[in-house]
Formats: C-alpha cells, sequence, structure tokens
C-alpha cells in the first residue's frame, strides 16, 4: 500500500531552480547525447522517465544532472546542481596529466515499500577515503558525501528503476585534481561529483548467465606495492588493452594474477573473485595491497556467513586450486553476482560447476536490495525525497 501511494504522489518540482523546466516526454531526445533518457525536469516520481526499464544494460543515458564541489585554497565549497553533463577545466589540470583521479560505484534502489534506498555508501565513502589518502587528494566529508548522494536521487528520481524492473539507479561519485600543475605535484584545485545513470545487467546477459574466462598472463593489473588497491581511474586505463584483446579472443572477461609470481588469484578486469569450494567454502583472495577492496564482496562474505558458510580470505594458488573450484562468480557493484563457466590458460581449460551456492547469495543480496529480506546489517540508507509539509522534492543545493 505504501509503495502505492508513493508512486501516486503527484509531480512535484524542484526547490529553488530558476529556469523553466520542459515537461517529461516519453519521446522528447536526450539534450546531453546519450540514449534513451528523457531529460526535461527534476519533477515527477519512480520511473516517471519512462525509459524501457526492463531491458537496460550499462550505458549511457542522460538525466537531469549532477552535483559538484570545488576544493580551494584548502577548502571544499558548498556545492551545487549542475544540470549540463560538461565541465570547464584547465587543460593543465593533474586530472589529465599526472591522472590524479579516482571514481566510485553504488547503487540505490526502489523498494517493496516505495522508498529509495542507497546501499552500502559507507562502505564507498571509505573505500574513497582510502585512495584519496593514497592520490594527495583531499577527502569530501560525510556530510558533503550524503548530501551530495541524496541530491542527485532526489533531482533523478524520475530515472530510478521501478522495483518491478530489477534495475537500479547507478550513483558514480568522482574526485580529481581540476587545478593547473606543469610539474608534478599535487593540485592546487580539487572537482568531486556525484552523479547517477539508470542500469540493467552489466554483461548485458541478464540474470545469472555465465561467462567463459581468460587467465590472463599477458598484462599485470597491479604491482605488488602499487594502486591496485584504490579505485583510481588509471588502474581502468590501464585494462583497456588487456581486456580488449581478450575480447578478440572471444572472451569477456579475464582474469589477472599477481604480478611477481604469474601464479596467485587477483581480481576480474571489472570485479572481484569469489570461489565456492567444493567442501562449501567461501573462498576469496588476501592481497589487501594489490586488489581492490569490493563493497559487494564484503556484503556476499557477510551473508555467507550468516548462512553458516566458513569464509576463507587468503593467497589462492590459482593452478593448485582451481580443480578444488565447485563455483566462482565475479563479484561488484556493476556485475553484481556473474558467474564465471570456464577458465582457459593457453591449451589448459577447466569447466567450473552451475552456480548454486552463489546464487543463493545473489538472491539474498538482491532481496536486501530491493527491501524484501530484512537489511540486518544497515546497508541500506533511505532517502527522504519529499518534504513532509508542502510534498515538494526535497532539495539543499542551488542550481549552477
Ligand atoms: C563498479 O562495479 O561499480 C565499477 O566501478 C566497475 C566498472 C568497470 C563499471
Amino acid at each position: 500500500m505504501a509503495a502505492l501511494l508513493r508512486l501516486q504522489r503527484p509531480a512535484v518540482r524542484a526547490v529553488g531552480l530558476k529556469r523553466p523546466l520542459a515537461a517529461f516526454s516519453s519521446t522528447a531526445p536526450p539534450l546531453w547525447g546519450g540514449k534513451g533518457g528523457t531529460y526535461g525536469s527534476t519533477e515527477g516520481t519512480v520511473g516517471s522517465a519512462n525509459l524501457p526499464w526492463n531491458d537496460l544494460g550499462f550505458d549511457y543515458i542522460a538525466t537531469n544532472g549532477h552535483v559538484r564541489h570545488t576544493w580551494k585554497d584548502g577548502k571544499w565549497d558548498d556545492g551545487v546542481f549542475v544540470r549540463e553533463p560538461y565541465i570547464n577545466v584547465h587543460i593543465l589540470a593533474n586530472v589529465f596529466h599526472y591522472g590524479q583521479a579516482l571514481f566510485e560505484g553504488l547503487k540505490a534502489y526502489h523498494t517493496k515499500d516505495g522508498d529509495v534506498s542507497v546501499f552500502v555508501n559507507q562502505k564507498c565513502r571509505k573505500r574513497m577515503s582510502h585512495g584519496t589518502a593514497r592520490m594527495h587528494i583531499p577527502q569530501p566529508s560525510e556530510r558533503m558525501w550524503m548530501d551530495a548522494l541524496e541530491e542527485v536521487v532526489r533531482q533523478n528520481v524520475a530515472f530510478v528503476p521501478p522495483y518491478s524492473s530489477g534495475g537500479a539507479l547507478y550513483m558514480r561519485p568522482f574526485i580529481f585534481g581540476s587545478g593547473p600543475k606543469l610539474g608534478l605535484g599535487p593540485s592546487s584545485e580539487y572537482t568531486f561529483i556525484v552523479f547517477c545513470n539508470p542500469t540493467g545487467s552489466y554483461y548485458g546477459s541478464g540474470g545469472m548467465q555465465a561467462l567463459d574466462c581468460l587467465v590472463n598472463d599477458q598484462y599485470d593489473r597491479a604491482a605488488p606495492l602499487g594502486a591496485g588497491d584504490c579505485k583510481a581511474a588509471g588502474n581502468y586505463a590501464a585494462d583497456l588493452e588487456s581486456m580488449m584483446a581478450t575480447k578478440k579472443q572471444g572472451y569477456p572477461i579475464s582474469l589477472y594474477l599477481d604480478a611477481r609470481e604469474k601464479r596467485y588469484v587477483e581480481e576480474f578486469n571489472t570485479s572481484n573473485f569469489v570461489a565456492i569450494t567444493k567442501d562449501g567454502k567461501y573462498l576469496t583472495p588476501h592481497a589487501p595491497r594489490s586488489v581492490l577492496y569490493s563493497t559487494t564482496n564484503s556484503v556476499l562474505r557477510q551473508i555467507a556467513r550468516d548462512m553458516g558458510m566458513t569464509v576463507e580470505q587468503r593467497p589462492i594458488d590459482f593452478e593448485a586450486e582451481v580443480d578444488n573450484f565447485a563455483e566462482v562468480g565475479a563479484v561488484g557493484t556493476a556485475v553484481v553476482v556473474t558467474p564465471i563457466k570456464s577458465f582457459t590458460r593457453g591449451d589448459k581449460k577447466w569447466q567450473m560447476g552451475e552456480p548454486k551456492v552463489l546464487k543463493e547469495l545473489h538472491d539474498r543480496v538482491r532481496a536486501i536490495q530491493k527491501g524484501e529480506m530484512e537489511d540486518k546489517h544497515g546497508w541500506m540508507h533511505q532517502v527522504k525525497l519529499f518534504d513532509d509539509h508542502t510534498s515538494k522534492l526535497l532539495s539543499v543545493y542551488p542550481p549552477l
């Protein structure tokens, strides 16, 4: 009933917008590019952007805008809500030359009760803080982080995929050195942005369709004492050539081993590695300086423990242990839990089993995200959308 009431709430206008806003129309082309978005207004309710909710993949869709903060003279400003997905940045900005940039990924869900909640945002905030320390970037305050996430959800509520679709509003906080700098050194200015994009399945296969994986012997993802444990933009740039070479060989995904010995499991191009062993343990690598801390992996470990499973986080010798893997999954915010069907390394091939335990873990995490299962670890944070008195969308940022 609560869900129905919220969905039927009349369209309301965001507080404080100066420019007149175009009305929603399912046929209006997006002003800012991207496919299918019905850009135009911060009015609306969950799903009212009228996208093909059941067929979303992981592609850019224009939305209503983003939140932007600037750090200058030793402090962060109060931030603005910006409608255009463009930014004017100095050509000598640190991000372009020295790659001083980090990003995050989390999702907001429309739940069974009709609320909109963001999942594990504090785990992401901590991961970004780890990266900001490593990349010498000033850390956004917790208040800034929360305000920005909530504002972006509210102003883009029309782009939150409806509960029944299984989609999510992917949230992308990112931060970079935006001040001009010729010699190598920390930037004089930083920009912190949160934007969002409605998404469905990352690998386009939907649900739990399994992928064939190539063991990556041609490239390393991270040096033993490098920055592989940070969600640094450069780690993903360095993966592109390897990812394309993998695809050329007919594999949608590859697995990186450790750079020193090419022996121990690290992670996939896009996500962490989890195996369910033949004796029913949850096994995932321990390589805290080179494998990215995955919020999804940490949630799945907890769910596995709640299910009574033994969780082992330790170095995994791939060839010595692969015959002991009953199931393997690539796990992450974007891919959720994507099962691996086989591993190929040179002329060797190993077949993995059906994802039974992984499916149970996947279904449980999805049930928590959809508000169908108790969130006993406090991973969901409900975003307050409307002002109780005026019924208008809340807004704490002025428009640019
Ligand atoms: C995520 O899972 O959120 C990521 O950032 C991975 C990226 C390749 C989409």
